[in-house]
């Protein structure tokens, strides 16, 4: 087998109370069984991105390596109005090359939508980032009803979708990890 793919999870969302980190750590869970997979888990709460999209600080800096150093990405993704958080769509407009020729997958939760809604926005954005979007994705709608108090889902369609996404993204990872190393991305 070949050397594992490093895999970057983004928590998009950065309120003091919120229910993210209960889909993120739940979806690093599903992914921590897989050996395809090195995985870290980027909190955004954590970095403290800046808003006026300048790389002078730490937790940018900090970002800016552990994406460049990432093959795949699976940005967590709630439903504010109908998009995605402000500060998820800081965290894709913050950097360029770092995103290009990766493969990225969604995980989205809200209230009746699933975040379905937010994910198609971020498809617009990343496509402009040069990245490419998998089509398979996990969603949750009334996410906080659909997960029990130690943060465990019996939703069989999102547990079977975790499956087939991390397909996907393994497939488009070996490829365009090979891709990049050899031929640099013209982007
Ligand atoms: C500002 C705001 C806007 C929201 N807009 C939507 C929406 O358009 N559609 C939806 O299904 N849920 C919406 N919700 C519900 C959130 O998706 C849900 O509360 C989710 O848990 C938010 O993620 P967080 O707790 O990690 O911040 C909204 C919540 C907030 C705070």
């Amino acid at each position: 087998m070949s050397e594992p793919l490093r895999l970057e999870i983004i928590l998009g969302t950065v309120r003091p109370v919120r229910f993210g980190p209960v889909v993120a750590d739940w979806f690093f869970r599903q992914a921590a069984n897989d050996p395809r997979f090195d995985i870290g888990l980027i909190d955004l709460a954590e970095f403290s991105l800046p808003s006026d999209l300048t790389m002078d600080s730490d937790g940018a800096q900090a970002f800016q390596q552990r994406i460049a150093a990432a093959d795949v990405i699976v940005a967590v993704t709630p439903e504010y109005n109908h998009s995605t958080s402000g500060a998820l769509k800081d965290a894709f407009d913050l950097l360029k090359r770092e995103w290009r020729a990766k493969p990225v997958g969604f995980v989205a939760y809200g209230g009746l939508s699933g975040g379905l809604r937010a994910v198609e926005h971020l498809r617009q954005i990343v496509a402009e980032l040069h990245m490419v979007s998998v089509r398979e994705q996990v969603s949750f709608h009334q996410a906080k009803k659909q997960f029990d108090e130690s943060g465990e889902t019996a939703n069989g369609p999102a547990i079977d979708a975790v499956g087939r996404m991390l397909n996907q993204l393994d497939w488009w990872g070996r490829h365009l990890r090979d891709a990049r190393s050899g031929d640099p991305y013209p982007g």
